[in-house]
């Protein structure tokens, strides 16, 4: 499959989907030619399939057949009047005619009636050259119109502008229904309706409300099903259609959504999610299909700057001075304080090309083990509990696997807002009918929304997931309702029997946690029996399972939960994290923990030293670097001097501000390779300008070990790609790199890593996407891990004692502050605040349940300031009976809201990933800023104005 296409097309569409076809085939006639299906594939499909288009409005391959347009009507031998294809079911010896006298008479007056209450205005349409209808007209034949335009009519109906990025434009409507079942059957919003009867119907979002007013999600479902020029991208109308298209990756969340980038030039006209992606099948939320356009922003920084200390302007260079002047600092740092006084950090949002030479220009050029990535503070856990019970460090299955789970377990994740594709998934095999256990202290929306409702609800205090999974399991042992010919056969037997003994202590039971947990104990029981009683159970969570001081213990309690009840091992079960950003999971498997290599080999092992030595012509240390907090602790302490921060934004994402930007302010050299100056960029002496997706070729691997092309569209604004500027100065470090394309880099990974070793980006091309182990055993991939056999041969139960967190609630800090996402911003918010997400979440709001204001005397739409053990802050509060009482909760995605000013340097025991999910503090009205807030304006103020300095320096004088 090539991923580029020279001019643009628009994908093929069947007209309907693949559905329930059974594998027998079955032979008919379509137009004189014999042709083969599978049964229950309709005539319409049969017919496209072997390269028959028979005309179709209503219809399209990712919507069930409707039946309401007329215009595929068919002659079948043998069956009455004209039968609509699409609603047809082919039959074995099925003798169709597509196209006779009768039949195109019959469509042509079908598409007369659409025509004759649609404006003519195709030469100045923006859909123009892209439009079902224009198109279905000419292939009919229409010549005339006989009706005329005196009558009724809608031509007069008003767009409405209010999303920003797609127009509704009515008067172009066919009330066709494929919007609203767009809306229905692939996002799961129903926030689209068709209203009124015959002439008056129309579609109308919500309670015939603005599209930005209503209930709509912006994923931009019902505009990629629209067949006329109603539901239009604003980036089509304003730039035409495109002339070109590339397959590429969605560079925001774990979903890793594969999209067509649609280009006119250089210029995307718009991302339009690939009906072949593996992990999205023509879905898209709307960061992926709208928010791109910061790649672009005019806050881009596209020339390298440097300077010597961060109370200095900027100066604008050339790359070689730079590199030159990085390099240098560097050696001269390593000199002065030795080896181990510098260190890195890998991206999650770069590729794995990129993140696998970050980790080796530290290990290879600095000559120290300290590097570290963003998944420390997010999903370490995972890694660390997942590989102690099941043998690898990734969740088991693949997304389309939950269309075979009976019962869905979602821990400590908020999938509608952070996985949003994946949630549509889940939400549609919910509408089919499995049942769906939520543990969350907030609401989420998943709980209850439109035709989907959890039926267990354990509305748990923030950390206490231990104590509720293990009550899970102490219901499922003490009634006998584990898979004891699983645990036998797969499990490793001390292991259980000493877990067995420990869950069962009545410690465990729900009865005996319940004044801790706050789950009453026939929700516990009832959950239990229901997750232990269903055939396929499965279970996924996310970064409410993992920030916590106990994170690496719940995965653990997890994964025995899974583990005793035979919930591994085959499609519709299993153990799956939501990982958080696009590359989060490529990061960890390609070497960016302090002490693993890539594909988890721990760097004490000699054998696995001795094979990237002699790759790599160094010497590895054996012993494992540094951590992201030892780096700033050490950095405080004045033995840490120097870092490289490739695509991450630690000053705002990681916890304990103070003492993060105190670490920041105490380094000698700071280098960051960032697109935008963001915040940690504000400490940084030298800044190389890094390169969105659009920009370079490479890989993202998802949430379930999917590894997808990233594909350039453009070329960098900088000049160079990511994996370029990582060389380059790892060449002026003295160590040479001479990779020509990032697939040189992919062959060094598949060389040196068991679990890649039949990975190509000729296979990635010829099979759209992989999930890894890709080796000899699995030679396309491998979707559900653990069949037959666990990775580390048995199934290790872990003993997973409650220990409590010792952040506690006292008079000073009686709430516990607990955090989260929203779907319109992406982490940090730096790609998302430069869009026009703000629309829908333009501050982070501070969620206060009406008891705990009242008690304050705070009402909706006040400043609160926000104290905790760490820091202060201020936001605006917002009643809301989603979160319970003695719980408030707040996003992270605006820098000026200081989320993490407040939250602590607690961590988890194994991994030190911290514990943002809880942090005891006061709440209570206020009038101004905090302290802090204002330093932070302060300070923003000073290093913008040496970006200005930088960028203008004929205006200094
Ligand atoms: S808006 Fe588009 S998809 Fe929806 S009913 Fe009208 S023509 Fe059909
Ligand atoms: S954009 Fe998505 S959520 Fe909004 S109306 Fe269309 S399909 Fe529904
Ligand atoms: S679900 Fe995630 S990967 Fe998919 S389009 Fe949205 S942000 Fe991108
Ligand atoms: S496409 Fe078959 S009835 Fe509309």
């Amino acid at each position: 499959m090539s991923t580029a296409y020279k001019t643009y097309q628009r994908a093929q569409d069947l007209g309907t989907p693949a559905g329930d076809v059974g594998t027998r085939l079955i032979d008919l006639t379509i137009d004189g030619v014999e042709v083969t299906v599978p049964e229950g594939t309709t005539v319409l499909r049969a017919a496209a399939l072997n390269g028959i288009n028979i005309p179709k409005l209503c219809a399209t391959d990712s919507l069930e057949p409707f039946g309401s347009c007329r215009l595929c009507l068919v002659e079948i031998e043998g069956m009455k009047g004209l039968p609509a294809s699409c609603t047809t079911e082919a039959k074995a010896g099925m003798k169709v005619t597509t196209q006779n006298a009768k039949v195109a008479k019959t469509r042509r007056n079908v598409m007369e009636l659409y025509i004759s209450d649609h404006p003519l205005d195709c030469l100045t349409c923006p859909t123009n050259g892209d439009c079902e209808l224009q198109d279905m007209a000419g292939a009919v034949g229409l010549r005339e119109v006989r009706y005329g335009y005196a009558g009724e009519n809608h031509l007069d109906a008003k767009k409405d502008t209010s999303n920003p990025y797609f127009t509704f434009d009515p008067s172009k409507c066919i009330v066709c229904s494929r919007c609203v079942r767009a809306c229905e059957e692939v996002q799961g919003t129903f926030a689209l309706t068709i209203q009124g009867r015959g002439f008056e119907s129309k579609v109308s979002p919500s309670q015939n409300q603005p599209f930005l007013d209503s209930e709509c999600v912006s994923c931009g479902a019902c505009v990629q099903a629209c067949p006329t020029a109603t539901l239009t991208e604003n980036g089509l109308i304003e730039k035409g259609v495109p002339e070109h298209s590339v397959v590429t990756t969605c560079a925001y969340c774990g979903v890793g959504c594969s999209f067509r980038a649609e280009m006119k030039g250089q210029e995307v006209v718009r991302m339009v999610p690939n009906k072949d992606g593996h992990a999205n099948h023509g879905h898209s939320c709307v960061k992926g299909r709208f928010s791109f356009g910061y790649a672009t922003h005019k806050d881009r920084i596209k020339k390298p700057m440097i300077r010597e200390t961060i109370h200095e302007p900027w100066r604008e260079v050339s790359w070689d001075e730079a590199f030159t002047f990085a390099a240098n600092k560097i050696k001269g740092i390593q000199a002065k304080y030795g080896k181990g006084s510098v260190g890195g950090i890998t991206s999650s949002r770069c590729t794995n090309e990129e993140t696998y030479l970050v980790q080796k220009l530290v290990r290879a050029a600095f000559g120290n083990n300290n590097v570290d990535t963003c998944a420390r503070v997010c999903h370490s856990p995972t890694g660390f509990g997942l590989k102690a019970t099941l043998g690898e460090s990734a969740g088991t299955q693949a997304f389309d696997s939950v269309m075979k789970s009976d019962v869905i377990i979602v821990i400590g994740a908020n999938p509608t807002d952070a996985h949003p594709v994946f949630a549509s998934q889940m939400k549609r095999r919910l509408r089919e009918g499995a049942n769906l256990i939520v543990l969350d202290p907030r609401e989420i929306d998943l709980v209850r929304s439109a035709h989907v409702e959890a039926d267990y609800h354990l509305q748990l205090r923030p950390s206490t997931n231990v104590a509720v999974v293990n009550a899970l399991a102490h219901v499922i042992m003490s009634e006998g309702l584990e898979n004891k010919e699983f645990i036998a056969e797969r499990c490793d037997n001390e292991g259980f029997r000493a877990w067995r003994e420990f869950i069962l202590d009545p410690v465990n039971s729900p009865e005996h946690v319940f004044e801790e947990t706050g789950v009453a104990p026939e929700l516990a029981r009832g959950a239990a029996r229901l997750y232990a009683s269903k055939p396929n159970g499965a279970i996924y969570y996310g970064l409410g399972v993992t920030e916590h001081s106990q994170g690496s213990t719940t995965v653990m309690a997890i994964a025995n939960l899974a583990m005793c009840t035979g919930n591994i091992g085959r499609e519709g079960v299993g153990v799956n994290p939501l990982r958080g950003q696009n590359n989060v999971q490529g990061s960890c498997d390609m070497g960016s923990f302090p002490h693993e290599l890539p594909g988890y080999r721990h760097v004490s092992d000699p054998a696995v030293r001795a094979l990237f030595g002699k790759e790599w012509g160094v010497e590895i240390q054996p012993h494992p670097g540094m951590r992201i907090p030892n780096m700033f602790d050490a950095a405080v302490a004045g033995t840490f001097k120097a870092m490289y921060i490739q695509g991450e934004d630690v000053a705002q994402s990681d916890p304990d501000t103070h003492h993060v930007t105190k670490a920041l302010s105490s380094l000698e050299c700071m280098i960051v390779q960032d697109i935008f100056l963001n915040e940690t960029a504000k400490f940084a002496t030298v800044f190389l300008p890094g390169s969105s997706f659009l920009e370079k070729d490479g890989t993202f691997t998802n949430a379930e070990r999917r590894i997808s092309p990233v594909r350039k569209v453009m070329e960098p604004l900088a000049g160079l790609a990511d994996w370029e500027v990582t060389q380059r100065l790892a060449q002026a470090l003295g160590y040479p790199m001479s990779y020509t394309h990032p697939r040189e880099i992919m062959d060094e990974i598949a060389r040196l890593t068991p679990t890649f070793t039949g990975v190509s980006y000729a296979k990635l091309d010829e099979l759209g996407s992989i999930q890894w182990p890709c080796n000899d055993k699995a030679i396309n991939g491998t979707p559900t891990m653990h069949i037959g056999e666990f990775v580390r041969g048995k199934g290790l139960f872990k003993v997973t004692p409650y220990v409590p967190t010792d952040e506690v609630t006292t008079r000073k800090y009686p709430l516990l502050l607990t955090t989260g996402r929203i779907l319109s911003q992406y982490n940090v918010g730096a790609q998302t605040r430069r869009t026009e997400n703000g629309k829908w979440h333009d501050e982070d709001v501070l969620e206060i349940h009406p008891h705990d204001a009242e008690q304050r005397g705070i009402e909706d739409g006040d400043w609160v300031g926000l104290q905790s053990r760490a820091g202060e802050t201020v936001l605006r509060a917002v009643i809301s009976e989603r979160i319970q009482p003695g719980v408030v909760y707040t996003t992270f995605h605006h820098p000026f809201s200081g989320a993490n000013v407040v939250t602590t340097d607690n961590s988890d025991w194994a991994t030190n990933c911290p514990e943002y999910k809880v942090t005891a503090v006061q709440a209570s009205k206020v009038t101004k800023l905090s302290d802090w807030q204002q330093k932070f304006a302060k300070f923003t103020e000073e290093q913008l104005g040496y970006l200005d300095r930088a960028r203008r320096p004929e205006k200094i004088s």
